[in-house]
């Protein structure tokens, strides 16, 4: 049973124990009493890592079967027709193939980023093990998502050093990843600890920008650029390797609100006033730099897009993305132009975008036995 009502001041004060040091890697403790639903919390946890049940939270096992359900390969998905429209002079107009470099060029950097952000600080925080199982889940899939882009730049032919150099040389590329690098530097620290009300707000700081911001806004100009692409029958293969991305990480973005959520609930006293104005300010900032990436990708109207459109549609999912987690929308009425990017979202998962071939992994552990 879930027990919201604990004291949380006590588990903040209270460091992780030799115990139970994050790692998991310690000498079991013989004898000692089992593990008890309520002895597991999201962060700052006592309980024995590894130890996967009694689950507590379920919504973190339901993502890691859900995201194993999803699977999917990059070299499954046929190029051919995206190598003869990117080699045709005509093929594709000078803005179309912007778009397609551009997406490449932050992705490609973007998700190694992330997967190096997951393995090496985020899992060291997120102790508990099935949030932990889901963490492994997301990471394969990161790299999955790097094998994607790999894929598709060789099968294009693309000038590799100008498309994995984006995100050191052209501004509105670069601008995200720098203005992402210094929330995973406390998590990365050896010598940071979680335990104290101001390192573990830290930590939720890092967490909103991590996955509220770099996974959930700072994906989606890409994602609705390189989709109206496929949308308009152009490089559908590369638009298919992005719509299943996009799919994980759609889960990918509810797993970081739900860890969230769940750290508010447990340690309510990190939820200030002051926290949330300086979660809000941290979500707008990600949120102006993404409409600078839009601008600088879309100088004109291209594929039934424009800037203006897709800033329409980053203030319908950012006031999404801040109503998830608890706090004010900051454009109220804010509509959703690209409706079909949710129904991308939302897909049913037996076929995919381009209803070409059945992507469904689904095997034993979801048969019934009855
Ligand atoms: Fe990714
Ligand atoms: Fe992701």
């Amino acid at each position: 049973m879930l027990n919201w009502n604990e004291p949380a001041a006590a588990t903040a004060q209270t460091p992780v124990s030799a115990a139970s040091s994050p790692t998991g890697l310690d000498a079991p403790e013989r004898g000692a009493a089992r593990i008890r639903v309520d002895d597991k919390r999201i962060i700052n946890c006592r309980a024995d890592l590894n130890q996967l049940v009694p689950f507590k939270y379920h919504w973190a096992w339901e993502k890691y079967l859900q995201g194993s359900a999803n699977h999917w390969m990059p070299q499954e998905i046929p190029m051919g027709r995206d190598i003869e429209l990117w080699k045709r002079r005509d093929g594709l107009t000078e803005d179309e193939r912007t778009i397609v470099k551009r997406s490449l060029g932050f992705f490609s950097t973007a998700d190694s980023l992330v997967a190096n952000n997951l393995v090496l600080a985020v899992y060291r925080h997120i102790t508990n093990p099935e949030c932990r199982q889901y963490l492994l889940r997301q990471a394969f899939e990161e790299a999955l998502h790097t094998h994607a882009y790999q894929y598709v730049i060789e099968s294009l032919a693309m000038d590799e050093g100008e498309v994995f150099n984006m995100y050191r040389e052209v501004p509105s590329v670069a601008r995200k990843a720098e203005w992402a690098l210094p929330f995973t530097e406390s998590l990365g620290d050896p010598d940071f600890r979680t335990g104290t009300p101001a390192a573990d707000q830290r930590l939720l700081r890092d967490l909103i920008a991590f996955y509220v911001c770099f996974e959930g806004i700072f994906f989606y100009t890409g994602f609705a650029q390189v989709l109206a692409m496929g949308r308009r029958n152009k490089m559908t293969g590369t638009a298919e390797q992005f719509q299943y991305i996009l799919r994980d990480e759609s889960i990918h973005l509810n797993f970081g609100i739900d860890v969230i959520n769940q750290i508010k609930q447990e340690n309510p006293h990190l939820w200030t006033a002051e926290f949330q104005a300086t979660a809000q300010r941290t979500i707008l900032e990600s949120m102006a730099l993404e409409v600078d990436y839009a601008r600088d990708t879309l100088p004109r109207g291209v594929l039934g897009l424009n800037a203006a459109m897709i800033e329409e549609y980053l203030r319908f999912i950012t006031n999404r993305r801040l109503a998830q987690i608890g706090l004010t929308e900051a454009f109220p009425g804010a509509e959703n132009p690209l409706p079909w990017m949710s129904e991308l979202v939302d897909l049913k998962k037996e076929k995919n975008f381009f209803e070409t071939r059945v992507t469904e992994y689904r095997t034993g552990g979801a048969l019934s036995w009855e």
